[in-house]
């Protein structure tokens, strides 16, 4: 079994702790309780290869915090959630991404993935698809649509992390 942590990382109230709750336990927290710092663990199949994985869902981001660093030097994969409802939380992402590359000292060799989240709330949506393609192509990221409340692709952005793991 193959042993990776991955950090959860963005803006306030974007969805970090309904993602990780949706992805570890399959249940929708419906609400909003500010997170401090919570861990959690669980097994994933990827590819064939059953690996356990260690989730930090951390506190609203704040570019300036000095905890990020921390996370970003113990965390191996990063998952840097917005909201599409919330154009400014991309913003925090961009701020995130470079907070990594500048801690982790390089760029290509971190695992990263972008996740927009609250899908399902179409008529409050302020990101298009469209803006975000453009942006995590540009980034070289890969980047997933999800909804915690739906269910709609939540394992998809682990899976992918982990396959980034496994391969650098
Ligand atoms: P902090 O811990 O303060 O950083 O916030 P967070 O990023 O963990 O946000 P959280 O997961 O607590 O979600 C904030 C609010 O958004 C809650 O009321 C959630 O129910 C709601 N929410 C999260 N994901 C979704 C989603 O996919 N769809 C809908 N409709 N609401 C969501
Ligand atoms: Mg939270």
């Amino acid at each position: 079994m193959r042993d990776f942590n991955v950090v959860v990382l963005g803006a306030g109230g974007v969805g970090k702790s309904a993602l990780t709750a949706r992805f570890i336990r399959d249940v929708f927290i419906e609400n909003y309780d500010p997170t401090i710092e919570e861990e959690y663990r669980r097994t994933l199949q990827v590819d064939g290869t059953l690996t356990s994985l260690e989730v930090l869902d951390t506190a609203g981001a704040d570019q300036f915090n000095a905890i990020n660093e921390m996370y970003i030097k113990n965390g191996r994969g990063f998952l840097l959630v917005f909201s599409l409802t919330q154009e400014a939380s991309l913003r925090e992402v961009e701020m995130l991404r470079q907070q990594i590359y500048r801690v982790k000292g390089g760029s290509a060799k971190v695992p990263i993935v972008v996740v927009g989240t609250k899908l399902d709330l179409v008529n409050e949506r302020e990101v298009p698809r469209s803006t975000i393609q453009e942006l995590a192509a540009r980034w070289g990221l890969p980047f997933y649509e999800t909804s915690a409340k739906r269910n709609w692709q939540i394992s998809t952005p682990f899976e992918d992390l982990v396959r980034q793991m496994l391969s650098r």
